[in-house]
């Protein structure tokens, strides 16, 4: 047994190791186990010295369905009374899988199917393409740790939905709630739309810095989510079927404990780096969020309204490219990303615009970090214009009295730039 701080690496079948294990002793286990696909996984790291593979075939259903059965009683036995249970399959056996998990935890702890969906490029099978895997949620109890998520609000909500609190009628029918003279109330602070059930995150590229080689290895953020959903610090994640060790990793990184075991000893030994050397891909998405990585592309193309310009996607230093040229060469834009200073992107801007022949860059604040001492800097080329929600938080922040309103209709220039330039 690997003993990292509060990580427990166990290398063998899973099921005399949870025999042994104490009752009621972890909050969390998610099972990534083989999904009965009746295959062969294999598959190399990026430098191909070698290659990983995992057994997925079983002589019937019911082979399958008893080896799940074991394991999951055992698990059932292991987590706590407020624990939770994810189980993750694909289409394979996800009927066999839910059958089980409501024989063993019964059918009223069952509380949601989540549906991972992500982006494939096609092949060429007749059909229609795979494009999801399904995690079975379960808890052991009514009374359960479930820490709320909450997500942006789609474009289509509209102003009353976001604004006004909702009651029941009569008829337990929902309603805008109204006082006494019939106002509407307010709801206090917008905390967005909670958590659905289909989560959209991306499968890990081939280029991720986290990938690892071994077979069927899944995203540190899909982990990260159902580690922060379902337990608090300091908690204890159990993953029985660990493979690179993804499970124990977010685990690490959330500051819970965790306990993996697998067969694999290619697994237990990836999983063991991993866990001296947690890489996260530093790709934008991990370190500010997917919403976050969305919303900035949509607010450079926002604040373009009115412009002619193409949208580009998938280039880290440009979002757009305007219809009209400049002095021979196109014109580039980018909006700056949240945790990024207004130097780095401008830097990251005219270093994508360089490889174009761009002379004219624009790239639109959305905060002032870090951007009181570089006039000199900024690379030739590059202007650097102000976001409205940029102007908006800095005009509040101005009116020292936000009790005070304004008694006439106001145009308010944009706030002087002390630490905004322009250099040509
Ligand atoms: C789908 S992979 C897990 C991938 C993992 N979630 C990741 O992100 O890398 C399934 C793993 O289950 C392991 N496995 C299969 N049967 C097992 C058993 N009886 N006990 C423990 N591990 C087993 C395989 O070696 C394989 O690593």
């Amino acid at each position: 047994m690997h003993r990292q701080p509060n990580v427990h690496i166990h290398l063998g079948d899973c099921l005399p190791i949870l025999q042994g294990m104490e009752s009621g002793s972890v909050n969390l286990a998610y099972l990534d186990p083989p999904f009965f696909t009746q295959k062969v996984h294999r598959l190399a790291p990026r430098d191909r010295s070698r290659e990983f593979s995992f057994d997925d075939l079983w002589s019937s259903q019911k082979e399958y369905a008893t080896f799940l059965f074991e394991r999951l009683s055992e698990i059932r036995r292991v987590v706590a009374d407020d624990g939770s249970v994810f189980f993750h399959c694909d289409r394979n056996a996800v009927h066999l899988a839910r059958a089980i998990m409501d024989d063993v935890f019964g059918s009223e702890n069952f509380r949601s199917e989540i549906i991972w969906h992500y982006r494939r490029w096609s092949n060429s099978q007749r059909g229609l393409l795979p494009t999801h895997q399904t995690i079975l949620y379960y808890t052991q109890s009514d009374n359960y740790t479930f820490n709320e998520i909450w997500t942006e609000y789609s474009p289509a909500t509209n102003v009353d939905q976001i604004l006004q609190r909702r009651s029941r009628d009569g008829s337990n029918k929902s309603v805008y709630a109204r006082d006494e003279q019939g106002n509407a109330i307010p709801n206090g602070t917008k905390r967005g739309v909670p958590l659905s059930d289909v989560w959209d995150i991306p499968f890990l590229n081939p280029k991720a810095k986290e990938r690892t080689g071994y077979p069927t290895q899944k995203p540190l953020l899909l982990l990260e989510r159902i580690i922060s959903l379902a337990t608090n610090e300091g908690d204890c994640v159990l993953d029985p079927f660990c493979g690179s060790g993804t499970s124990l990793v977010a685990a690490q990184l959330l500051n819970r404990t965790a306990i993996g075991i697998d067969l694999s000893e290619d697994a237990v030994e990836i999983t063991k780096q991993r866990l001296e050397e947690p890489i996260m891909s530093q790709s934008r998405l991990l370190d500010v969020g997917r919403e976050a990585y969305r919303n900035a592309d949509d607010n450079a193309l926002a604040i373009l309204q009115g412009v002619d310009y193409v949208p580009v996607q998938r280039n880290a230093g440009i979002d757009a490219i305007l219809k009209q040229d400049f002095a021979g060469g196109p014109i580039t834009v980018l909006v700056q990303r949240p945790g990024e200073t207004l130097l780095e992107a401008a830097r990251k801007l005219s270093k994508a615009s360089a490889s174009k022949g761009a002379k004219l860059m624009f790239l639109i604040a959305m905060s002032r970090g870090g951007c009181f001492d570089f006039a000199e800097e900024l690379p030739t080329g590059v202007v650097v214009i102000e976001s409205p929600a940029l102007g908006i938080r800095e005009h509040l922040d101005k009116l020292k009295r936000p009790d005070v309103l304004l008694e006439k209709a106001s145009y308010l220039p944009p706030v002087k730039p002390e630490s905004l330039f322009e250099t040509l």
